[in-house]
């Protein structure tokens, strides 16, 4: 056996490895297209509201909760600002709602029955609801209720929380299942205030994206008022046995009381999150920030839900390693929730801008190596998945002619690509200029809804003008509107990653596994990227070996579960099956478990457990994620298992879904 070597040695092999990982994709040879035309054309094919005509300025709601029914059920008021004078239709998106009542304000107070129609549902936006005002009423009244089904809520029996005695219930409305929910104009291009008075049983405790009250009484009468506009993916709710305790005078968590404690000792750093976020950004305005920490099932890894981040337990590991998720949520106060997107297809001005705040954020806090670290895994992930991506799909700002689905609108082009052609803007520029530009940014836009292209027009006044030939008009179209990432793309490299590679191949050729003090000190991050630069395949005695010495089958850390257990289910490492099937089934959250339903469907045997598993699970899972399990299965062309031993370096490996 080969003996391990020397640190300095380590190293030297390391930069080797990371620079054979880390080059990059050849720049796209195509010529970067022009940009889409101004704003004002811009309009969102995943609303049939009409933003031209009629506008929401607020949003009143009167809701009950009925934990029997799993339905919502009340009226929802707007306050309208008629743009067009001539218009004589309020449109409406809804999703499996049943309307029974339109009402609208006459001139004199009293509320009159006005005409309304329920299109059949189209399969992506759902009905559209066309209510008759000819005499653009300044408020309308609709009465409705939802479906047990409704893809925005989840439901939560006593058996399914953490406590086991009472039923559970939240919302997730991004991208398009706010109107599930509530009838709404169901674009991020309108924003509005909204409050809300919500009963439920007197028992359970009711939180929104508003104002909560950290000493509320549960008495089963809420009242919420939300005094800052935002757009309609930013509806939130939520309602549990739920208990609050704080991190400062405005941070503190929500949780099921068997959560919190360890939930607020994971996410303690919240408030100074804040304040950094403040230092360089400007002021956090959104008053309160309350982190509500959910069941398991929770589809995603954190919702931006407004002074309510909204956050899935598998992130609580108990060494604080995942907290870069409160960070990004955090960012979204800034990136998103006071900037927002006007559509999805300009996603990335939310995500893009938010995953690099976050990597700010986390490099204040945790040092320049921990931010290093966690671009790199973002960006390995980058490249894998662009590779396989359409073209069209693989540019920031995605062409008017493309395609979305409103779901999976926000892929990792958004985040990273996103995240990278700022970082590449901070470079060019000088940290101290981009810092005031980005802060100038988020003041300029506070509270407005935009588009890629007007984002160019104010860096291009505010920045690129400022300080000519720092960066090309073909540099910038190439970043926006090319595909693939551009070969200038500043590279980062992490000094504890080169030491992991050393490991990882000294390990592959001898067999020999790394001195204990050396993975003694490995924190999540070092981990991931073990397993990610791993072959795709290995044999089982590899796999056993591995998990001898540290124990993956059966972690509690999500991150790694969701990169180990396929590497098993490709090896042919059934070993672990009976954990990765607990894992599969307790876990809702999409982006730690296709990786590995997606492993699974690639043989006849895989498909099989895939679909056991997913029989056991499907009553735990929310709709969003039954829907991509269910998608995923039904496509699946699975290969008859070849034994282990001749697995080709498998294709198998697909790449994960970003959120
Ligand atoms: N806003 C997103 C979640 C989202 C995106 C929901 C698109 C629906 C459609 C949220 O801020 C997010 O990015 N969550 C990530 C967190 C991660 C990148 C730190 C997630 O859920 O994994
Ligand atoms: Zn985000």
């Amino acid at each position: 056996m080969r003996p391990l070597r020397s640190a300095a040695g380590l190293l030297a092999l390391a930069v080797l490895a990371l620079t054979a990982c880390n080059r990059d994709a050849a720049p796209a040879a195509e010529p970067a297209a022009p940009p889409a035309q101004a704003a004002a054309v811009d309009r969102d094919e995943h609303s049939y509201a009409e933003p031209d005509k009629v506008v929401t300025e607020d949003l009143a709601l009167d809701i009950a909760l009925d934990f029997d029914a799993k339905t919502i059920a009340g009226t929802a008021t707007y306050t309208l600002q008629w743009t067009d004078q001539a218009a004589t239709q309020l449109v409406l998106d809804t999703r499996d709602l049943t309307i029974s009542k339109v009402e609208g304000e006459a001139a004199g107070g009293q509320w009159q029955p006005l005409q309304y129609a329920l299109a059949d549902a189209d399969a992506t936006l759902g009905s559209k609801l066309t209510i008759e005002t000819p005499e653009r009423n300044a408020k309308v009244r609709v009465t409705y209720v939802t479906s047990p089904d409704a893809s925005g809520l989840q439901w939560l029996t006593p058996e399914m929380t953490e406590g086991k005695q009472l039923p559970f219930m939240f919302s997730q409305s991004q991208q398009i299942h706010a109107r599930s929910w509530v009838p709404l104009q169901d674009t991020p291009a309108i924003r509005y205030t909204y409050t809300a008075h919500v009963t439920a049983r007197p028992d359970v405790m009711v939180l929104m994206s508003a104002d909560n009250d950290p000493a509320a009484q549960r008495d089963g009468d809420y009242s919420f008022k939300m005094p800052q506009k935002i757009p309609s993916y930013l509806m939130a709710i939520a309602a549990g046995d739920l208990v609050f305790q704080e991190i400062s005078g405005r941070a503190g968590v929500w949780a099921e009381p068997a959560m919190i404690d360890r939930a607020v000792a994971e996410f303690a750093d919240t408030e100074k999150m804040i304040e950094v976020t403040e230092q360089l950004y400007g002021p956090y305005r959104w008053e309160r920030y309350d982190l509500l920490i959910l069941p398991p099932s929770f589809p995603y890894g954190g919702m931006e839900n407004p002074r309510l981040s909204f956050i899935t337990p598998t992130v609580i590991v108990g060494d604080k390693s995942l907290v870069s998720l409160i960070a990004h949520e955090l960012a979204h106060s800034w990136s998103g929730n006071l900037v927002t997107f006007s559509s999805a297809k300009h996603g990335w001005l939310n995500e893009g801008f938010t995953s690099y705040v976050e990597n700010r954020i986390v490099e204040s806090l945790y040092g320049k190596e921990v931010s290093d670290m966690e671009y790199v895994i973002a960006r390995n992930s980058l490249r894998e998945n662009i590779a396989s991506m359409p073209e069209g799909t693989q540019a920031l700002a995605v062409k008017p002619d493309v395609a979305l689905d409103a779901d999976d609108a926000l892929s990792a082009v958004s985040y990273d690509k996103g995240a990278w052609f700022l970082q590449f803007l901070e470079q060019r520029f000088g940290r101290e200029n981009f810092d005031t530009f980005l802060r100038g940014y988020f003041d300029h836009f506070a509270f407005q809804s935009i588009t890629t292209e007007q984002f160019l027009a104010y860096a291009k006044e505010n920045l690129f003008d400022k300080f000519p030939d720092t960066v090309t008009d073909a540099e910038i179209q190439e970043w926006v509107y090319a595909p693939g990432i551009p070969g200038y793309a500043p590279q980062v490299m992490s000094r504890n990653f080169g030491i992991v590679d050393s490991a990882r191949l000294a390990w592959l050729g001898s067999a020999q596994l790394p001195p204990r003090q050396i993975t003694d000190a490995w924190s999540t991050q070092e981990w991931l990227h073990f397993l990610e630069s791993l072959p795709p395949t290995l044999t089982v005695e590899q796999l056993a070996q591995l998990d001898e010495a540290y124990t993956f089958t059966g972690t509690d850390n999500g991150e790694i579960a969701m990169r180990w257990y396929p590497l098993a289910v490709r090896s042919g490492y059934t070993q672990a099956n009976e954990a990765l099937a607990e894992f599969t089934t307790r876990v809702g959250r999409r982006k730690l478990i296709m990786p590995i339903y997606t492993a699974l469907v690639q043989t006849e045997a895989g498909l099989a457990l895939a679909k056991q598993i997913f029989e056991t699970a499907r009553p735990g899972y929310h709709p969003i994620t039954t829907g991509s399990v269910e998608t995923l299965i039904n496509e699946a062309k699975p290969a008859p298992a070849p034994a282990p031993a001749e697995t080709p370096a498998a294709d198998a490996a697909a790449p994960a879904p970003a959120n």
